[in-house]
């Protein structure tokens, strides 16, 4: 099967002022970022606040170009197609983002909401825009009554829905997902979840789901990238990362998930310090003056992306298989 989306070493630099007098310093958001995803399937990318999963979001639904790599969306160079295609790939390709209020219109009533892109995007007439918004309110769980609300009448899980059904109103073939539960309480977020399983199944939708804790994406992720500093350091199946993570700070973001057996032998790791700023990042490794596996080595190289043991991982005290 070939991919629906592929992203070949994907960067992205932000020119940001540090202060009034410093001169404006490059925050390299991402580092270069590889890995392909397939229809119906669900790549999680997972990392602290300020590892880049958001810069990767933006590029994924064209809302930012990359500063250099290369995104293939339905096996098509972005950066080489023509107006017309990127017009048909910005259709194919959703985002959901982590607070749906602020992405619903305060003034819009939420039928309003769901047929917009269909007036902008399609010559369908009114009457079938309404039955289109009105049978994707009820495949998302919202009842018929609501299509006469404000956004403001909803609670948050509700509100979610309703920019999931947006999200899904032109029939994406991808849709990214930026911490999508992350602000809804835990009771919601399971329900939240099995509605996007169970979209992915009926739509055969391809799933980036970006999130900071890996507990979240468990059960919905087929596939596991875990970034650091704009880095992706791991990247493997469910099973690799969740029953034998290899990078330490897979590791270390594993050994501080909650697990459902509280008595299960379990390997604790406390990262030492904070995410060091993106301004300055460190020499060699980004992640050594965290890793409590660090030597002289990774200080001074980058590891490259290695596959060993079944998984793409980039250190150097991981052993080849
Ligand atoms: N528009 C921007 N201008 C300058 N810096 C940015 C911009 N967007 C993101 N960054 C920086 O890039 C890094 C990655 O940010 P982001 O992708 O939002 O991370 P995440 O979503 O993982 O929290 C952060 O250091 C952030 O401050
Ligand atoms: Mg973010």
């Amino acid at each position: 099967m070939s991919p629906v989306v592929e992203a070949r070493g994907l960067k992205r630099d932000y020119e940001a002022k540090r202060g009034f007098f410093a001169a404006p310093a490059t925050v390299k958001a991402l580092a270069g970022v590889s890995f392909t995803l397939e229809a119906g399937r669900t790549l999680a990318v997972v990392g602290e606040s300020g590892s880049g999963k958001s810069t990767l979001a933006r590029l994924l639904t064209l809302i930012e170009e990359p500063t250099a790599g290369q995104l293939l969306i339905d096996g098509e160079d972005v950066a080489k197609a023509d107006a017309a295609t990127r017009k048909r790939l910005r259709r194919d390709i959703q985002i959901v983002f982590q607070n749906p209020y602020g992405s619903l219109n305060p003034r819009q009533k939420i039928g309003a909401a769901l047929e917009e892109p269909l007036l902008v995007n399609t010559d369908m007439g009114a009457a079938e825009r309404q039955k289109a918004a009105r049978d994707m309110m009820a495949r998302v769980g919202l009842r018929p009554e609501f299509y006469d609300r404000w956004p403001h009448m909803f609670s948050g899980g509700q509100r979610q829905r309703i920019a999931i059904a947006r999200a899904l109103m032109l029939r994406p073939k991808i849709l990214v997902l930026d911490e999508p539960v992350s602000a809804l309480d835990v009771s919601i977020r399971a329900q939240v979840l099995n509605l996007l399983a169970e979209l992915q199944e009926e739509f055969k939708l391809a799933y980036v789901f970006v999130s900071h804790d890996l507990s979240v994406v468990r059960h919905i992720a087929d596939r596991v990238m875990v970034i650091y500093l704009g880095h992706a350091v791991e990247t493997g199946t469910r099973e690799a990362i969740f029953s034998a993570p290899q990078h330490p700070y897979t590791r270390a973001l594993l050994s501080a998930t909650p697990v459902a057996d509280p008595f299960a032998e379990k390997e604790r790791i406390i990262l030492n310090g904070e995410l060091p700023s993106p301004f300055d990042p460190p020499s060699g490794c980004a992640f050594h003056p965290r890793c409590p596996l660090a030597f002289e080595r990774c200080r001074r190289e980058e590891p490259a992306v290695e596959s060993k043991n079944g998984r793409d991982v980039a250190c150097f005290a991981v052993p080849s298989n």
